[in-house]
């Protein structure tokens, strides 16, 4: 732990939860919660629940909960120790300076090491770039047409044609081998060693919201295969959450982001004044990007390659945005083939003019469908009018359907009242054509005997959670050895201890962990979906059926550890006897 456990729990207790997560999420208070949209998923109707009780957070959509430091660190990709320094920073608390020890940098987590190695080469690719050797690099950014500020914005750099210069440099920093490589920053050969994954490139750091360098991607010199190479996803490096140039984006307040598909396109655009520009990484547009745009604005302009390639992804991307609750329009490029191209030849006033007079996204793709027919011909016509009346049907509300039913129809010069009846007859034919609703994860899955027993202890752990005084009236059954898994079993020796001094308090529990998948699975046994039950005598036999699996779990995991496990003895005599005074015993939820 970086700082004392009490400090932890003071800053925690001075941010309040739902304080906190107003300030990125507008919230509504409906009984004892605040609901509000998902920032972790897309959504278009309130399941993110936070509660001020438990001072912790779960959305019923997507699973995710914990407290305010796992809310910040996913928000806003920090790790545990930088998490605690904003949430300090916020209530005035005074944090010790910390020396880091080579013991503590030793049990430093994964993340930050990660994020550490990345900075030194980053570094280094930009001092090469200033160097003699780096000279090819710098000649070809000012080919294209970059300043020196924006070079240094974007911290470019170059990667040398010598393979173990960067390893060296990074060595002597004191980052060993294997997170070199788990970077993907450099890989292991029998003649060389261990050498650089980049080489011969001009280098771009890929950085996330706050600045911090989670990847690379390098553009070949030349017309080397591939012309992108980037960085493997790595426990930093999740290519479908982030976007390159939204660490200048999210503070543009233009109203719009600008989505395009190139590192240079992005450049371009933030050095001609849309700083608004950002690009996916070397792989297709992603929903989770979309969440990410979502927590930003409504509106996104594609900005994507005038050819048939661009014009493809263009409505894959409207698909996704639309799906996600955001209005796309887009961003004629001709008769250019890309926005860095454009911004070269037209300069920006042009630009500027294009997202003025950008497409609607609907009609977009109504005019690339209709190069797939021939309106001269009355077969095809009509054909033609019945996708778009389909795709009239995609739109759920009535007010916005018969708009766009309007719009389009005086565009192509179709009376309303016949595309009306193609809606009608298309809508009745296919029941009106919504999206069928997907199943939600994990229900309906079968699972194996140890998720089960984990399952049921998961329960009762959020049972106990959601209604803290029935503890008094199981302790005598119940102990934390019977919670099989060590995480759990810690989880409930903190819970009942806590909870036999009168000092309920699970969001301080899950800041006990210091490693961040550990503190999302504690969270989530406070935060599994209970079974939704009416009457009490239903709670009461659920609950009674839940403490049961657990003790029967409990009992029939330690029989099969006699003899191996001297702990084992007793608690089978002691788990036995439990069991046979629950099944007389009633338990009430009054
Ligand atoms: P320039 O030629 O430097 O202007 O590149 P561009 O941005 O015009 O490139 P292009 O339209 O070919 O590609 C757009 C984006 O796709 C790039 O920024 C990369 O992120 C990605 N990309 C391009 N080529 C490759 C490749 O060979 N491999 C991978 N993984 N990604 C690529
Ligand atoms: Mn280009």
């Amino acid at each position: 732990m970086f700082y004392p456990e009490e400090l932890v729990e003071e800053v925690r207790m001075k941010n309040d939860i739902v304080d906190v997560i107003s300030g990125y999420v507008r919230l509504q208070k409906k009984g004892s919660n605040h609901w509000g949209l998902c920032p972790f998923h897309n959504e278009k109707s309130p399941s993110f629940a936070v509660s001020g009780n438990k001072q912790m957070y779960h959305c019923f959509g997507c699973g995710v909960s914990g407290n305010v430091y796992t809310f910040i660190m996913s928000y806003e990709n920090y790790t545990f120790p930088e998490a605690v320094k904003m949430l300090a920073g916020r209530a005035g608390v005074n944090l010790p300076e910390v020396e880091y020890t080579e013991e503590m940098r030793r049990k430093e987590n994964k993340r930050a090491r990660l994020l550490e190695v990345n900075k030194e080469a980053a570094k280094f690719f930009y001092y090469q770039l200033r160097t003699p050797r780096g000279e090819i690099g710098l000649q070809y950014l000012k080919k294209r047409e970059l300043t020196e500020e924006t070079m240094k914005k974007f911290g470019l750099g170059y990667a040398g044609k010598n393979g173990t210069d960067l390893v060296q440099y990074l060595r002597q920093k004191g980052f060993e081998d294997e997170l070199i490589k788990e970077a993907g920053l450099a890989s292991f050969s029998e003649t060389r060693g261990l050498s650089s994954q980049f080489w011969n490139r001009v280098m771009f750091p890929i950085q996330d919201i706050n600045h911090r360098v989670i990847g690379f991607g390098g553009r070949v010199m030349g017309d080397g295969e591939p012309k992108y190479l980037n960085s493997p996803e790595t426990p930093i490096f999740d290519k479908r959450r982030n976007l390159y140039g939204m660490n200048f984006a999210r503070t543009a307040r233009s109203g719009n982001i600008i989505l395009c598909e190139g590192y240079m396109d992005v450049i371009a655009m933030q050095q001609a004044g849309f700083t608004q520009a950002v690009a996916s990484l070397g792989t297709a547009f992603t929903s989770e990007q979309a969440s990410l745009l979502h927590r930003y604005t409504e509106n996104v302009l594609l900005a994507y390659d005038s050819d048939g390639a661009g014009v493809k992804a263009a409505l894959r991307g409207i698909g996704i945005l639309r799906e996600a609750g955001l209005y796309a329009k887009i961003i004629n490029m001709q008769p250019y083939k890309d926005p860095d191209e454009f911004m070269k030849n037209l300069g920006k006033d042009a630009f500027k003019e294009r997202i003025d007079q950008a497409e609607n996204s609907f009609f977009f793709e109504i005019r690339i469908l209709e190069r797939d027919y021939d309106l001269k011909d009355p077969e095809s016509k009509t054909r033609f009018y019945r996708e778009i009346a389909k795709k009239l049907c995609g739109f759920s509300e009535e007010v916005e359907r018969e708009n766009y039913l309007q719009a389009v129809a005086e565009k192509y010069a179709i009376g309303a009242d016949n595309l009306r009846k193609l809606v009608i007859s298309y809508a009745s034919q296919t029941g009106l054509a919504r999206p069928i609703e997907r199943p939600k994860s994990g229900v309906q899955q079968k699972s194996s005997p140890q998720e089960s027993r984990k399952k049921s202890q998961r329960l009762l752990l959020t049972w106990l959670t959601d209604e803290p005084g029935v503890y008094q009236k199981i302790k005598r059954y119940i102990s934390p050895e019977d919670f099989t898994e060590d995480l759990y079993k810690q989880v409930a020796a903190r819970l009942f201890s806590d909870l036999d001094k009168g000092n309920y308090n699970p969001a301080g529990i899950i800041s006990m962990f210091t490693d961040e998948e550990e503190q999302r699975e504690a969270a989530s046994l406070f935060n599994t979906n209970l079974p939704a039950l009416e009457t009490k005598q239903e709670k009461e036999k659920a609950f009674r059926d839940i403490l049961l699996a657990v003790k029967r779990n409990s009992y029939e995991y330690y029989t099969s550890k006699l003899g191996t496990d001297v702990n084992a003895l007793k608690q089978v005599i002691e788990g036995k006897k439990a069991l046979e005074e629950l099944a007389k015993a009633h338990i009430s939820l009054d």
